[in-house]
């Protein structure tokens, strides 16, 4: 499935496996939430039902007018629910049930082709033990690798997180945005680490963000 990402799905033979989880990480501000929406937009403009599911860090209002600075960002699309945005923060609690009802009844009612959960970090947070998560999160994987879609997990983490995390050794794909300083310029990048079945371009590559959205420069690290 195309990733929408213009120069992303050239690194990746063509777009991501379908169906799959993506591990989409890196620290704030790198660029996370837009290249989720901007994929989702992508699919929704081709007939894709989306999903964006948010848990504690930004309400979907915040997400929609930030989004509204964007090229790829259609107020139709929203309006006629081709993407439908979900706030779980008030279903967030140790109770790992309870989060895995909210996210099935929203998956099975809209079955959507692209789902975003941004930032899984929120459900970690409040799953505080980590065998609970471990599990929650393998059981979240399975269940959605039979529903036929493309998941984008959203995760708040840098490279020194990556050897340790469970996360991302149970996904299908990863991903890695960070930022560097270079000659007091903040510049940004994309990394795959991961593709499953697919031959990929390895190496942090050039990431612009502009008001067309991201960019990736695969021939520029
Ligand atoms: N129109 C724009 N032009 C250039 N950069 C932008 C624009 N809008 C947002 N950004 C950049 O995108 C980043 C925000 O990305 P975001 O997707 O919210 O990151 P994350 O979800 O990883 O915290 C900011 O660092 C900001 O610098
Ligand atoms: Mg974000």
């Amino acid at each position: 499935m195309e990733s929408g990402i213009p120069g992303l799905d050239k690194m990746i033979q063509g777009g991501f496996p379908f169906p799959s989880i993506v591990l989409v990480g890196g620290e704030p501000g790198t660029g996370k939430t837009t290249l989720a929406l901007q994929s989702l937009f992508y699919g929704a403009e081709r007939g894709e039902q989306g999903l964006y599911i948010t848990a504690i860090s930004e309400p979907t209002w915040v997400v929609q007018k930030f989004l509204g600075e964007f090229a790829f960002y259609s107020q139709k699309i929203v309006e006629m629910e081709k993407i439908v945005f979900v706030d779980i923060d008030g279903s967030m609690s140790e109770d790992s049930e309870k989060i895995m009802d909210v996210l099935k009844k929203n998956i099975e009612k809209y079955e959507p082709k692209r789902v975003v959960i941004d930032p899984i970090t929120a459900i970690k947070n409040a799953l505080s033990g980590t065998i609970t998560y471990r599990k929650f999160l393998h059981d979240l994987m399975v269940y959605l690798k039979t529903q036929g879609c493309v998941t984008l997990l959203i995760t708040e983490y840098s490279y020194s997180d990556v050897p340790r995390s469970v996360d991302a050794y149970m996904a299908d794909a990863l991903i890695i945005l960070s930022y560097l300083e270079i000659e007091n310029a903040r510049k940004k990048y994309l990394e795959v680490l991961k593709m499953r079945g697919t031959k990929h371009l390895t190496g942090r590559r050039s990431l612009v963000i502009s008001d067309e959205g991201l960019r990736v420069q695969p021939e520029l690290r």
